[in-house]
């Protein structure tokens, strides 16, 4: 009889919200999957450690819903088509390919060797494009030019984008500057002021030493911010909403806190507006030709280095990964890069 072919999966066993590294179990004996008709079978051998993959792990990703734990997290990476479902035929064995979405929020994602995805969610990798940049394809880059085409933000308005040190701000950085979108960048930490603005950004606000609304009204002429994305609660999140215009909105798009400061008088008489912004639901909105579009023009941009994901910060091996989630946990992190988790093929 032929024993099935077994794999390696860093899986959740138990959500640990204080210490996520501790959710994760290593199992070396899963069974490799068979892909079904319209799927296909891709080993993947590189995937990063996302904030979003650590909410998973603390049970509070919304894209996360296995039906049972344990459960593998993991919302992209990259690998080769090793086997082909019955009926896919625009696909071949062999191509590095990516997807949009890889099946994470059913406890299937990428942080094992081997992932059964729909074809029709593939993305094609480019030559120039590096394993260690396709593997960070969709979280940042989709999502900072989801941001760009959502928020629509008029050419003479500005952008407040908040935690902008991070890898998502830098790529927004690079992503509006191509576009034409007046960004006001807000770090925390006076070191990296510099690097953003040799990556081009023109205005950066530092928390640490500068009143963060009144240089925000000094840039906008005292109109404040067009809009603003925000992934930082706490009282922090208080004077990013006194940052925006009359009728404006704050985006809240991540889970660093539990819960963001509005202040009443801005509702009440400024009518300002606070809401989510999830790359999945931006791209469930669209219809599957401009779906395919965006997706397109991202890995376009990667590939002529408009954009220019960064490599990553340190490696570690599949099996390491409650190491790498404490590593990727470090504090003040932003700018380093991903770390990465590697299988090899074999
Ligand atoms: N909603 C969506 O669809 C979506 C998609 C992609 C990403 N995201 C979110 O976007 C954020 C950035 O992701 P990333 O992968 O680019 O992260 P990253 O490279 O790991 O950077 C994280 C950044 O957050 C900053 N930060 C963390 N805690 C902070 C706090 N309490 N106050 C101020 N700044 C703080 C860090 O500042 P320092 O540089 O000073 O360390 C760092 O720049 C994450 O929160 C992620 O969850 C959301």
């Amino acid at each position: 009889m032929v024993q099935p072919r077994t794999q390696a999966q860093a899986a959740v066993a138990e959500y640990n919200k204080e210490a996520p590294a501790k959710a994760l179990v290593i199992i070396k004996n899963s069974e490799v999957p068979q892909p079904g008709p319209g799927e296909v079978l891709v080993h993947i051998y590189i995937r990063p450690v996302n904030p979003s993959d650590i909410f998973c792990l603390q049970g509070i990703y919304g894209g996360f819903k296995p039906p049972k734990l344990p459960a593998v997290p993991g919302l992209e990476g990259v690998g080769i088509i090793e086997q082909l479902g019955e009926g896919v035929t625009d696909w071949q064995e062999g191509e590095r390919v990516t997807a949009v979405p890889w099946p994470s929020e059913h406890g299937q994602g990428t942080w094992q060797e081997y992932v059964c995805v729909k074809a029709e969610y593939l993305v094609r990798v480019p030559k120039e494009v590096s394993d260690e940049e396709a593997a960070q394809f969709l979280v940042n880059p989709v999502t900072a030019y989801g941001f760009l085409e959502d928020f629509k933000v008029p050419r003479n308005e500005y952008l407040l984008s908040n935690a902008a040190n991070s890898v998502l701000g830098r790529e927004l950085i690079q992503m509006a500057q191509r576009r034409g979108t007046k960004l006001i960048n807000v770090v925390r930490r006076r070191e990296v002021v510099d690097e953003l603005k040799k990556l081009g950004a023109q205005e950066v606000i530092c928390t640490a030493d500068e009143d963060l609304v009144a240089r925000v009204k000094e840039i906008t002429g005292g109109r404040g911010a067009w809009c603003a994305a925000n992934p930082v609660g706490g009282p922090s999140s208080k004077p990013i909403h006194q940052c925006v215009r009359d009728g404006g909105t704050v985006y809240i798009f991540s889970m660093f806190g539990d819960e963001v400061v509005v202040p009443m008088y801005d509702l009440h008489f400024r009518s300002l507006h606070v809401r989510g912004f999830w790359v999945s639901e931006w791209l469930s909105t669209l219809t599957r030709k401009d779906r395919q579009a965006a997706l397109q023009a991202v890995m376009d941009m990667i590939q002529r280095r408009e954009v220019t994901p960064p490599p990553p910060r340190k490696l570690f091996k599949l099996d390491e990964a409650p190491a790498a989630v404490e590593e990727a946990q470090r504090k003040s992190a932003g700018g380093q890069g991903k770390v990465m988790l590697i299988s090899y093929l074999t």
